[in-house]
């Protein structure tokens, strides 16, 4: 199965024939709002709206454990992150795609393991995963490629065939928030590398990675960031940007979900993340 986690101004994806609105409860407490399971042709696909569908959720504050659990005990394999973005890079512009490849964290104080050795919570169940808490392991999962290269290249292949704007690859800073970063931060990512920024996609890349998903982040710039234009950024800009792109995201989705059903060459590691990095 394949999930879609929306974030800023994606709280759901229209046309799709809802069958169901899941309230899952995780050893982790509840996601940021029920997962719908719906359906697109014959397939069946889960969206989750990452600040919940009032946006209640402030980045720094999403249950992004819970999130990521609740849709594993799903049975979904495959996600993608949407994500609104600031642009670094001086060849983004707002309404470009950017499948990232690469991220730096800047965030501070989030969870970013599911296996905290002694302080893992306990839990019911027999999988893999549940098994690593209750033996309270301690993991160190390589993300040399955090994100997963065979979605990235579906992805590709949409945005291609669709003619819609995109870079494929690039460095996606995670900043902690909720307040947008200051010119000095923006120059430091410059000189960093980084080309686009964000505030929610780490720990959720990372998260999914420790439970063997796929996870492919889809990024939309809203507005170049902080220092780069004079004007004051605004959270109604990103907004509406992302109202603009709606339709073009839920294409790309569901046509992205097509193939990643019908795709038997899955060359990437995603699905044994975890061999050898138990202690
Ligand atoms: N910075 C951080 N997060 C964002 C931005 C930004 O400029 N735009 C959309 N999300």
């Amino acid at each position: 199965m394949l999930a879609i986690i929306g974030g800023s101004g994606l709280y759901k994806v229209e046309g799709l024939e809802v069958l169901q609105e899941l309230e899952v409860k995780t050893p982790f407490g509840e996601p940021s709002s029920p997962i719908i399971k719906a359906k697109y042709k014959d397939y069946t696909l889960f969206f989750l709206a990452r600040h919940g569908r009032r946006h209640q959720y402030p980045p720094h504050k999403v249950p992004y454990r819970a999130n990521v659990w609740a849709l594993k005990t799903l049975g979904v394999k495959y996600v993608i992150g949407v994500n609104a973005v600031g642009g670094i890079n001086k060849f983004l512009k707002a309404g470009d795609f950017v499948i990232v490849d690469q991220f730096l964290d800047f965030t501070k104080g989030r969870t970013y393991t599911f296996y905290e050795g002694k302080f893992s919570p306990s839990c019911e169940g027999k999988g893999k995963y549940e098994k690593l808490l209750l033996q309270k392991k301690v993991v160190h999962i390589d993300v040399t490629e955090p994100f997963c290269p065979t979605i990235r290249g579906i992805l590709k292949e949409v945005l291609t065939e669709k003619g819609f704007p995109y870079h494929y690859g690039g460095t996606y800073v995670a900043t902690e928030g909720p307040r947008l970063e200051t010119a000095a931060e923006i120059r430091m990512f410059t000189l960093l590398g980084c080309d686009v920024v964000g505030m929610t996609m780490v720990p959720e890349v990372v998260l999914a990675k420790e439970l063997e998903m796929h996870y492919a982040g889809l990024c939309v710039v809203t507005n170049p960031a902080a220092g780069l234009k004079d004007e004051k950024l605004t959270s109604e800009e990103v907004i509406n940007l992302m109202r603009q792109k709606e339709e073009q995201i839920k294409e790309v989705i569901l046509q992205t979900a097509e193939r990643v059903y019908n795709n038997r060459n899955w060359k990437c590691q995603c699905e044994s993340t975890l061999q050898g990095a138990e202690v």
